[in-house]
């Protein structure tokens, strides 16, 4: 039998979501009984060393092949200057196929250079929907989704999804959530909650969490950005850590924003934490033995419905339905009535635990290596 020439994939990532699901990924392309050839793009959206390099280290990601550097901007700026640069890598790198993840800005600009140059785009994670296109993703994920050649789905809403605006069946493959995969696979390194908590805080300040802790996460434009939201949220929340304290994470841009409004008076004395971004171990570890967690994030909803956290998401909508109607995740938007009526059930109850979806495995990335090479490999 003739060898096979390998072929060449390259994968793109960009910013901090999704450099744990293309951890997986490249362990299993490289892993496979199929010969690739893998190669790595990191855009730079995301370039300070807690947004980018604690997760190349502690998820063993390669050093990329290529970094574009491209940094913070507008999104038609940031967008724009990653097509830009990703051009002429495209050219001289000549991959047989590229591999996106997620819907942040780079997975877009890089599948829109791609696929002009008649190179198809691979999409891990593809036919979620919040069906609220105010939100920067949801525009990233419908478009992402219609230069795909190969959509790979995390759960199954997403094939009706990707039906209803008319992509067809045999592109689309269930393969269960990479997320997960990570999350499994460095569970038992997590870094200890105590060893975090004493790094980031005071001596005085750490002892307050001793009797349990939730743990909060913000940065959709939604809620930072208007000053207004801001600041009832923040009223709430911190009303909210006198019941339990709360330990806060900083998104860089939400750090901006609260300097902005002139907000962090409310914070002073308060059990409102804000601590520095977490790298992945330590945040895995904060997230397991947490009380509650509340977050705009898209990924923390998934990781809280694997680990059995409750979770509330302050947001008006969930393009991952599934950690509500089978994991252990409440929608409550950003009334801070509907806000401080969930955070109250789940003290009283110790909220839902929910079960983990199907495909939630660890195996998915192994599924994503298999459904590749049997398509890039067709003869
Ligand atoms: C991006 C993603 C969002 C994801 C989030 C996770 C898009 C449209 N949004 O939003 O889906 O949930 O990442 O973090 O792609 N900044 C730094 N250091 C960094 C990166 C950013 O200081 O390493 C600051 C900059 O001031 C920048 C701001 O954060 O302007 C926003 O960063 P950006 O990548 O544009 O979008 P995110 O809000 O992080």
């Amino acid at each position: 039998m003739s060898k096979l020439i390998e072929k060449k994939i390259l994968c793109i990532v960009g910013a901090r979501p999704n450099f744990m699901k293309i951890a997986p990924v490249i362990r299993a392309l490289n892993n496979s009984r199929h010969p690739f050839s893998v190669r790595l793009l990191h855009t730079g959206q995301h370039y300070d060393a807690a947004m980018k390099q604690s997760f190349f280290d502690q998820l063993h990601i390669p050093e990329p092949d290529v970094d574009l550097g491209v940094g913070s901007g507008s999104h038609a700026v940031q967008t724009a200057e990653i097509m830009k640069r990703f051009e002429p890598v495209m050219d001289e790198l000549q991959p047989d196929t590229i591999l996106v993840v997620g819907d942040v800005n780079s997975t877009i600009a890089c599948a829109l250079v791609a696929v002009k140059k008649g190179v198809p785009v691979i999409h891990v994670e593809a036919g979620l929907r919040s069906g609220d296109r105010g939100m920067p993703e949801e525009i990233n994920r419908v478009l992402t989704d219609q230069l795909s050649e190969l959509l790979l789905t995390t759960e199954r809403s997403a094939e009706g999804n990707l039906q209803r605006e008319g992509i067809s069946a045999d592109k689309v493959y269930f393969v269960g959530n990479v997320m997960i995969d990570t999350l499994l696979y460095n569970l038992s390194s997590a870094v200890s909650p105590a060893e975090t908590i004493q790094s980031c805080l005071n001596v005085e300040q750490a002892g307050s969490t001793g009797a349990g802790y939730g743990l909060l996460t913000l940065h959709r434009p939604a809620n930072v950005d208007d000053p207004v939201v801001l600041e009832r949220l923040l009223r709430t929340l911190v009303e909210l850590s006198e019941q339990l304290p709360l330990l806060f994470p900083v998104h860089p841009r939400t750090t901006q924003c609260i300097e902005n409004a002139g907000l962090n008076h409310l914070l002073a004395n308060s059990q409102l934490y804000l601590i520095p971004p977490q790298a992945y171990l330590n945040m895995l570890g904060l997230m397991k033995d947490a009380r509650l967690v509340l977050t705009d994030s898209g990924g923390i909803q998934e990781e809280t419905t694997a680990l059995g956290v409750p979770c509330i998401t302050l947001r008006e909508n969930t393009e991952r339905p599934i950690t509500v109607s089978e994991g252990s995740n409440t929608i409550v938007g950003s009334s801070p009535e509907k806000i401080k009526s969930c955070f109250s059930d789940i003290m009283q109850s110790g909220g839902k635990a929910g079960r983990t979806p199907e495909y939630w495995d660890g195996k998915a990335a192994e599924r994503i290596a298999e459904v590749i090479g049997n398509w890039l490999y067709k003869t």
